[in-house]
């Protein structure tokens, strides 16, 4: 089977981390978002997976040629002149859509769930029309695409992409099936999939979904990746607790990466990631935050609520909370109290921000 991931966008709302790195390359719980997704797809039995990229497009070739030894699956990138939104990196990558007649995956990359991919294709195969989609509960429905359909049977009746009125709770959680009739109805032009394809296949009566169990969060911004990880963190204590971190310190679920130095004397978790050769000195503390490669946390700082990117330093006696993401190689001196502050990649802070803000 094949899978077309789409890995495009800017991932605006996700900067300044992706100043540095594209969406699907940041670590989630580290590993990069998108290997999380095309590992499960191995698993499943998708033998070729396509990118279908359009920005920063050389680090992810790079990084993902490496895997496909390891996983035994072909990747392919399917480069974008100009983004072509959601639908038309199918019809861009066509050919490969079409080597064969079997029904293929897309997904967006940007999402966590325990991935249902053999459920998917059970089910796809059972009602037998041109498309499957995972949906998914939530409580603002607002931002995401909405799904209204026949509980018994799941077929679609209508998909509102965004809606401005409440039309339900029931949201697409961006893992589909398809046919590879689909291709009929795009064309290789920017065309969005939830709002120029999906109405008109529900219309059709060719679109079903099924409802997801456990978790789900679409990790594109930083407060639902820091809520992202935690579900993640408790997934992982149901279903492989002894990856969890267990050394001193610790409280609730954490994982740390075997290079990374903690002193004995912290207090680490719940809720806690760190990266490869991260350095924790004495008496930090940490809760609800991620801390990527290469970091150093001074002793007796304490951080709540953020993200640390990669080869960063937090000073002494530093307090960070309210949804702080410091950029790549930003380094934060001793005593200074951040609250939501977004800072760009290669700063040094010597202030305070004690309210929300971008440094620039
Ligand atoms: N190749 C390519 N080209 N990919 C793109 C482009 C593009 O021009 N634009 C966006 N993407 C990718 C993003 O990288 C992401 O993986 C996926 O398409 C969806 O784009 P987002 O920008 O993350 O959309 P969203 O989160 O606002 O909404 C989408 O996801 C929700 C679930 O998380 C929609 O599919 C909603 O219906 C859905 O509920
Ligand atoms: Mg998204």
């Amino acid at each position: 089977m094949n899978a077309l991931i789409l890995v495009g966008g800017y991932g605006t709302r996700l900067r300044p981390l992706t100043l540095s790195r594209p969406k699907p390359l940041i670590e989630f719980c580290n590993k990069p978002m998108l290997l999380h997704q095309v590992e499960a797809l191995a698993k499943a039995g998708v033998r070729h997976v396509i990118l279908a990229v359009s920005y920063l497009s050389d680090m992810l070739e790079e990084e993902l040629k490496k895997e496909e030894e390891k996983l035994g699956i072909k990747i392919s990138m399917s480069h974008e002149r100009e983004p072509l939104g959601t639908a038309g990196p199918l019809a861009l990558a066509r050919h490969w859509l079409e080597e064969s007649t079997e029904p293929f995956f897309v997904l967006n990359s940007d999402i966590t769930c325990e991935y249902p991919f053999e459920e998917m294709i059970n089910f796809h195969k059972k009602h037998g029309k041109e498309g499957t989609l995972v949906v998914t509960k939530v409580d603002e429905p607002s931002k995401y695409g909405v799904v209204v359909f026949d509980a018994s049977t799941g077929k679609i009746e209508n998909f509102v992409e965004k809606p401005a009125e409440f039309v339900s709770n029931k949201i697409n959680a961006g893992m589909y099936i398809f046919n590879p009739s689909i291709l009929k109805r795009i064309l290789p032009k920017p065309m969005s999939i939830e709002k120029e394809v999906f109405p008109f296949m529900a219309k059709d009566g060719e679109l079903y979904c099924f409802e997801l169990k456990g978790y789900w969060m679409d990790i594109g911004q930083p407060k639902d990746f820091i809520t992202g990880t935690c579900l993640y963190l408790n997934a992982l204590k149901k279903n492989s607790s002894d990856e969890l971190y267990k050394g001193p310190g610790n409280v609730g679920n954490v994982l740390v990466h075997s290079t990374a130095k903690i002193d004995d004397d912290v207090q680490i978790g719940p809720n806690v990631v760190i990266g490869p050769d991260v350095i924790v000195e004495k008496g930090a503390c940490l809760s609800k935050c991620v801390i990527m490669k290469g970091t150093l946390i001074k002793s007796h700082s304490w951080i709540n609520n953020s993200i640390v990117g990669w080869k960063s330093s937090v000073g002494k006696w530093v307090r960070m909370e309210g949804v702080c993401v410091l950029g790549e190689d930003v380094h934060i001196q001793d005593e200074i109290y951040l609250n939501g502050a977004k800072v760009l990649p290669h700063k040094s802070l010597a202030a305070s921000i004690p309210e929300p803000n971008i440094v620039m």
